[in-house]
């Protein structure tokens, strides 16, 4: 697929059809993840992928409340990937206390994107998912408690074939050359 029809055709879908997904397919976009840059390539990151049927459903649980019911499509999804933020290199740590920034936050968007994107390449689905219960998922996972789960990504094959018409910022709105929003 080329690069624009592949950003194109990636959604977050929240219908997925009951079929399984192969662990080597999984594997495919853990290692388009893997490829991903990250600041001193530093790699903060860890994925624990759930595909055992019994453990997604608990997950897929913490992932919304009857107050807060947006993510019930998630009990559709037959793997949840959880991302690990993992401690970086020191000379990252060093430098993100000197530049405020959170580099490993960023590095793991990164790679979050490069397994979404890869998984659409194979026909897959997935959703990132930053509203669940940290906690519960952690235990569930077995993550220990010092570490943050940075974010969740439901897989599974979509429902519908055709992706939706993007709701996005007009080109206009998002840049500037030479100058801060400058005209
Ligand atoms: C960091 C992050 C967190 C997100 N959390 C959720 C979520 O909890 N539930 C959900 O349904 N979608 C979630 N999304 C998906 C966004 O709503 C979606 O990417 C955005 O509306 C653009 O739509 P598109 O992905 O279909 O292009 C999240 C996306 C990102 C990048």
């Amino acid at each position: 697929m080329k690069f624009n029809d592949l950003i194109l055709q990636r959604y977050s879908v929240r219908r997925f059809k009951p079929a399984l997904v192969a662990r080597e397919e999984l594997m495919k976009c853990i290692e388009a993840a893997r490829l991903a840059p990250s600041a001193s390539n530093s790699q903060p990151w860890h994925f624990v992928i759930a595909d055992e049927p019994v453990l997604v459903q608990q997950l897929a649980k913490a992932t919304f409340s009857s107050l807060v019911a947006f993510n019930k499509f998630v009990h559709q999804a037959p793997v949840i990937v959880a991302l690990v933020i993992e401690k970086p290199k020191v000379i990252t740590q060093i430098g993100a206390v000197i530049k405020k920034r959170d580099f490993p936050l960023i590095d793991t968007g990164i790679a979050a994107e490069h397994f979404c994107l890869q998984a659409t390449e194979l026909g897959l689905g997935t959703c990132m998912l930053g509203w669940f219960d940290q906690k519960k998922i952690k235990q569930l996972l077995a993550i220990p408690k010092n570490k943050t789960i940075g974010l969740l990504i439901a897989v599974g094959y979509p429902e519908r074939a055709e992706p939706p018409v993007k709701k996005r910022k007009s080109l206009a709105d998002i840049h500037s050359f030479n100058g801060y929003k400058k005209t």
